[in-house]
């Protein structure tokens, strides 16, 4: 299989970054990708899924492997619930539509989220009070060093918020090739409590919500609060939203009484990030090509030729600021490279 020789990756990176790899092949079996993985054994790698997780501040000097393997399948099924298995290189959002036109729960309230399937278990994607560890049931990796797949369980995959075995012990080492999920086929267990899903259905009228109305009302709003990535780069939040003890919070919150937070266990609070950037100043605000969304100040925009590292930049500038007026630390969701 041979390498393409610096091959533009602008438009395999959600925020549109001009930049190149030194070599590119596109991946469009696990068999072809383990003899890759035999042939290319000194190579440098670098593996490229949906590239809506990652900041490019720089060419990439590797051979970069696109997953591009592409299926879905029913594993097995009974009167209530599906083992549906998707291939690591579809698109996630597609993905989700295919389990709603089939009537499957579990997977509406992460409809729209951009990205392929095959990179979702790395940081256990989540919105609106669902995240992937929810219905995942395994994920099958190709471990590079070896050859050789592995299946990972769910509790083997470790997950935490936007967390998991692949982002921690196990960075660097798995491909991901296929993930199964096991979806409901009655008595749906929806998750419809989230504030904004809430607000949606209620204006619409709608009581008893069907999977495709609960999928349609998680479009409206995150087409009302993020950018979509075809019309203006971006990676989703750039930020996650940090975890601080009850004891900080309260030290914080007598200067700032505003400032939300949401219980996590006995000793923690998230704070949302986005309220924190915004109370920085920094929402809708643009230097140059790189800017803050107008809409939601998590995420950082690129409105047409920003460079990585005038991203970076501006993302250093925020958690700078942040820090200074909060004395509370955001670290980075997306990948910077
Ligand atoms: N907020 C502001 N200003 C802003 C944005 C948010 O004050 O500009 C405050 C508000 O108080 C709001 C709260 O933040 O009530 C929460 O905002 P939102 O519901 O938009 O959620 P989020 O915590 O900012 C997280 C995920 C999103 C996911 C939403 C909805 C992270 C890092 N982000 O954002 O995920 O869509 O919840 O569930 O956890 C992504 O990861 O790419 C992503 C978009």
């Amino acid at each position: 299989m041979q390498p393409i020789i610096n091959f533009p990756l602008k438009k395999h990176n959600t925020f549109g970054i001009d930049a190149f790899a030194k070599e590119y092949i596109s991946v469009t079996s696990e068999t072809q990708l383990i003899e890759i993985l035999k042939e290319k054994q000194n190579s440098e790698l670098f593996i490229l899924g949906g590239g809506s997780n990652m900041l490019l501040t720089k060419d990439i000097n590797a051979l970069v492997l696109h997953i591009n393997i592409k299926g879905i399948n029913v594993i097995k099924e009974d009167n209530e619930f599906v083992w549906l298995e998707s291939k690591a290189g579809e698109n996630w959002h597609e993905f989700v539509l295919y389990t709603i036109k089939k009537d499957f729960g579990g997977l509406e309230n992460l409809s729209l989220i951009p990205g392929n399937v095959g990179t979702t278990p790395i940081q256990n994607i989540g919105a609106y009070g669902s995240e992937i560890k929810d219905t995942l049931v395994s994920c099958d990796a190709v471990e590079i060093n070896s050859g050789k797949v592995v299946r990972f369980t769910n509790s083997e995959c470790n997950f935490g918020y936007r967390e998991s075995i692949f982002k921690k012990e196990e960075k660097g080492n798995y491909i991901i090739t296929s993930v199964i999920f096991k979806l409901t086929k009655k008595n749906h267990n929806f998750n419809i409590e989230y504030g904004d899903i809430k607000k949606e259905l209620d204006q619409l009228g709608i009581e008893k919500p069907s999977i495709e109305q609960i999928s349609n009302a998680v479009i409206t709003i995150r087409k009302s609060k993020l950018p979509d990535p075809k019309e203006l780069g971006n990676c989703g939040s750039f930020f996650k939203n940090p975890i601080i003890t009850k004891k900080e919070y309260y030290l914080i919150q007598k200067q700032f009484p505003s400032m939300p937070s949401y219980v996590v266990g006995e000793e923690f609070v998230k704070v949302p990030a986005g309220w924190l950037i915004e109370n920085a100043g920094f929402k809708g605000k643009r230097f140059g090509d790189a800017g803050v969304h107008k809409n939601q100040a998590l995420v950082i925009v690129n409105y047409g030729n920003a460079t990585g590292n005038e991203l970076l930049q501006l993302s250093q500038n925020i958690q700078e600021t942040v820090f200074r007026k909060f004395k509370i630390r955001i670290e980075a969701e997306v990948n910077i490279l």
